[in-house]
């Protein structure tokens, strides 16, 4: 720990960014498929300490989770085969394509996000290191510019083919409000949620999901073979979610039934996410609980992304009238549940989940409240 501190402190610091992990109450897997979304930026972040370091070109990263100080060249950006490097990496390639006033830099990074628990860590680093430096070098990107590379980094230096949701709700998120994203004309709406006196409770099952970027990628594809066939037969314009389910039936048998039950996931939780955002305005925090329990059916039978781990924990939440609502949450294949449960019972609700889940997977069960908050923030630091 001293050994680290030491390190880090070496590395001098101008700028300093606060970027934020994700929840998403409901709309998943709709991103890529142009649908609409509801995330909203959470109390969980990354911080990162940014300062130049008066060489042309030489960088370096320190990660306070991995004790690891990276160095490279910016003129010598390539893959690696460490995870966390990549997204440095990637983002790096990025902003080179778009700026020529990038100059070697220090940066520290400490993560307060449980990584692998589906909270999107990966889009909090992406966005927080994109936005420092812009901090840092004047290099006046926009906040879209700065999700839109995130994005391609993580596609092209990652090799996940990821939707805009997570680094869209890093850095535009705001506190006590979700946000209804339109996917496809990136309009989107703050929308504010007041759920008192339910609170929100992500249960992480430490399930990493190790599959999920094949898996995801796969499922990414099956939903664009899919529009394929729909658009040969209802012409090229549409996108799934102007499927109905009774056209959707109509190329059933040319999709096979993985195609169509992908599909059709997909056309449903597009209508469930405009349906829950009514319930949200109306207070309807039952109606919008309920939506969430038929998310997760979809993820866990048509759309095959759940584990067993995750089904337990949603069908133990079924079972207690204070959880209103529960599902998956994210990518996937492990990470968290989202539940909405009253905030008188989540000490003993905890209590019971933990011991129920720990016995049956001989695996330990963590739990986060957590709320709406602010995106992505960088403030230069003082200096005396
Ligand atoms: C991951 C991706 C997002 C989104 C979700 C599933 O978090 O990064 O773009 O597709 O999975 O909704």
């Amino acid at each position: 720990m001293i050994q680290r501190q030491i390190l880090s402190n070496r590395l001098k610091s101008d700028v300093t960014v606060t970027s934020p992990g994700r929840i998403n109450m409901i709309g998943e897997h709709t991103d890529y498929n142009g649908g609409y979304v509801l995330p909203a930026a959470i109390d969980k972040t990354i911080t990162l300490k940014l300062g130049k370091n008066d060489s042309e070109k030489s960088c370096k990263v320190y990660s306070m989770e991995y004790a690891d100080m990276f160095e490279f060249e910016l003129d010598c950006i390539e893959r690696t085969h460490t995870g966390w490097k990549n997204y440095v990496l990637g983002v790096l390639h990025e902003m080179l394509q778009r700026t020529g006033k990038l100059r070697g830099f220090d940066c520290t990074i400490e993560s307060h996000i449980p990584i692998g628990s589906g909270m999107s860590s990966s889009a909090a680093l992406e966005c927080g290191l994109a936005f420092g430096l812009n901090e840092l070098f004047d290099l006046g990107l926009s906040k879209w510019e700065i999700i839109k590379l995130s994005q391609k980094a993580e596609h092209d230096f990652v090799g996940t083919k990821c939707g805009i949701m997570d680094q869209f709700a890093s850095v535009m998120g705001k506190m006590n409000h979700v946000m209804l994203l339109d996917c496809m004309t990136l309009d989107f709406d703050y929308i504010p949620m007041d759920l008192a006196p339910y609170r929100i409770l992500l249960l992480n099952t430490n399930v990493a999901h190790n599959l999920a970027s094949s898996e995801y990628n796969d499922r990414r594809a099956q939903c664009e073979k899919g529009l394929a066939i729909l658009q040969e037969h209802f012409g090229r314009d549409i996108s799934l979610r102007d499927v109905t389910p009774s056209m959707l039936v109509q190329c059933k048998e040319t999709m096979g039934k993985t195609i169509y039950n992908r599909c059709r996931y997909v056309i449903e939780e597009n209508s469930r996410v405009l349906r829950a955002v009514k319930a949200l305005k109306e207070k309807d925090i039952v109606q919008f609980g309920s939506l969430l329990y038929e998310t997760h059916l979809g993820l866990s039978q048509k759309y095959e992304v759940s584990c067993p781990e995750l089904d337990f924990l949603v069908d133990f939440s079924k079972e207690r009238k204070e959880v209103l609502g529960a599902r998956m949450m994210g990518g996937g294949f492990g990470g968290c549940t989202l539940n909405i449960i009253h905030e008188d019972a989540i000490t003993d609700f905890t209590e019971d989940i933990g011991k129920a889940y720990e016995s049956t997977f001989s695996r330990k069960l963590d739990y986060y409240q957590t709320l709406p908050s602010k995106g992505t923030v960088a403030l230069k630091d003082k200096t005396d």
